[in-house]
């Protein structure tokens, strides 16, 4: 799911108003990953359509709410400092609403309200698309707590995404993988797979918008369908992810599409196979190995080892000989040696990623590892963090340098914020990749265009170009 980080939705001009409603402000900041982002843009649709509109500042905001993230201790740290300074806001004005969503909302439920006494509302991830019926009993003055378990509905309300251009698209919510540090179980609860239709549907309907890119968002996106009923006359599971692929890939606008996040268990040659044989299906595959030791992996409880993954990969490379590939890894899990931790760095070596998401282990509430005694030191995090990073950096670099001189489609998604003579978007491999409004060709690009770069320029993490034709 990439590293999680702070993201704001932000204001769209052409967000319409409900005449009579009107609610005063809000504010949404999201940390965490793409599928708390993809929660946050349906929250935010959901209060502007109970006539809330969007706040200019944090500090302004009749309703702020926190979509959070626990995923380590420095994330779950980040909610409460940014809290303490809403709750001083909240004694001076007591109208303000403060709710607090996401994973710590999960994690902590009745807790954050002990801690944090001027909340209003914590709820889970699994409450989103309830945040009007939650916010009524609100304004009757009720403190809420939603953290139950919920069988996920259908949300009818339009999201307010922050893109015109890519939208995420929800296919399976939670995991049932138990891999012994992770929190995300606890708190995203048990796999739920939308049906093939809705999830064409809800494409369509972006398509329709002028949406161009679609990426798909699971936890463990393989686990598609799991939970769903349907066997093949050959006696195969009927809704594999592969089958939701060639089941959504003609929806017409839509130009690519991608998914997030595989796992190597589950991940099939089936499933390649598909990518290869779809042409809106892009290069580019993140698939975490989080360890290259198979002790390691089988401490962490992944259920497969290092040559299954060398596998997965030699055969993406061996279809699609283009593909781009990112990867999580934890460093420093309980007991991990020096030399096993050198096999993760042999492995990022060896395959070369473009990407590599890297964390020290953290441990984390109501997961095994956690009590474990076999912790390692803080020094230890440390050092290991940034001997990886360093190669993560150098193989991005090395990866990043096939591009020079090439011509690449990019998708341009918006203006470089750093220069407005620029547009910014990305490879079908999903390199980020900046280039200029005006072609060779003297063509204006505008953001929603496919375009053909001449890359000219390469670093570690990012591409720049120029168009050269239409
Ligand atoms: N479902 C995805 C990842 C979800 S969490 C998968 O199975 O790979 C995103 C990343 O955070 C993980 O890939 C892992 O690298 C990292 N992570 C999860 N728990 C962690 C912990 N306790 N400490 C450090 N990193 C962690
Ligand atoms: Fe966490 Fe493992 Fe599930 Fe990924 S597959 S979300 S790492 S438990
Ligand atoms: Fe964080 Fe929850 Fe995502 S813990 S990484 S926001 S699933």
């Amino acid at each position: 799911m990439g590293r999680p980080s702070a993201l704001t939705v932000t204001a769209s001009p052409s967000t319409a108003q409900v005449p009579g409603l009107e609610r005063g402000s809000y504010w949404i900041t999201t940390f965490g990953c793409q599928m708390n982002k993809a929660d946050s843009e349906r929250m935010a649709g959901i209060l502007e359509s109970m006539g809330y509109r969007e706040a200019t500042a944090e500090l302004d905001a009749d309703l702020v709410l926190y979509n959070t993230c626990t995923i380590r201790d420095n994330a779950e740290q980040k909610v409460y400092s940014y809290l303490g300074r809403q709750a001083r806001r909240k004694r001076i004005n007591p109208h303000l609403k403060l709710v607090v969503a996401g994973c710590v909302a999960q994690q902590e439920g009745e807790s954050l309200l002990r801690r944090v006494p001027e909340l209003d509302l914590v709820m889970g991830p699994q409450h989103a698309n309830r945040l009007e019926t939650l916010l009524q009993q609100v304004e009757s003055g009720q403190q809420v707590v939603a953290t139950e378990e919920q069988h996920i509905l259908e949300d009818i309300t339009t999201a307010r995404r922050d893109s015109s251009i890519c939208g995420w698209v929800n296919v399976i919510y939670g995991c049932n993988e138990r891999c012994t540090y992770c929190v995300v179980p606890s708190v995203r609860g048990k796999e739920q797979s939308r049906l093939p239709d809705a999830i064409r549907l809800e494409m369509e309907g972006l398509a329709a918008q002028g949406y161009r890119e679609i990426t798909l968002l699971g936890q463990n996106i393989d686990a598609y369908g799991r939970d769903l009923p349907g066997i093949t006359a050959e006696g195969r599971r009927k809704n594999t992810l592969s089958d939701l692929l060639y089941h959504v890939h003609d929806v017409e606008g839509i130009e690519r599409i991608r998914f997030a996040t595989s796992h190597p268990r589950y991940f099939t040659r089936r499933l390649i196979d598909a990518c290869a044989d779809l042409p809106k299906l892009c290069e580019h595959f993140h698939i975490p190995f989080q360890s290259g030791d198979n002790d390691v992996l089988q401490a962490m409880a992944r259920g497969y080892t290092i040559e299954r993954y060398r596998k997965i990969i030699d055969h993406i490379r061996k279809r699609m000989p283009e593909a781009s590939l990112s990867a999580d890894v934890i460093v420093a899990f309980p007991g991990e040696t020096d030399a096993q931790f050198r096999r993760t760095l042999q492995l990022i070596e060896e395959i070369c990623f473009d990407l590599v998401n890297t964390a020290a282990y953290s441990p984390r509430p109501n997961t095994p590892a956690a009590n474990w005694e076999n912790q390692l030191p803080e020094d230890v995090k440390v050092a290991r963090l940034q001997e990886i990073n360093a190669l993560v950096e150098r193989c991005a670099k090395e990866r990043n340098a096939r591009y020079a001189g090439q011509v690449e489609e990019v998708l341009a998604e918006g203006i470089n914020p750093k220069d407005p003579t620029q547009l910014m978007g990305r490879t079908r491999t999903n390199r980020l990749t900046f280039f200029t409004a005006v072609g060779a060709d003297g063509r204006n690009y505008q953001p929603g265009d496919l375009v053909q770069v001449r890359i000219n320029a390469v670093r570690s993490f990012s591409l720049s170009g120029t168009p050269v034709h239409g």
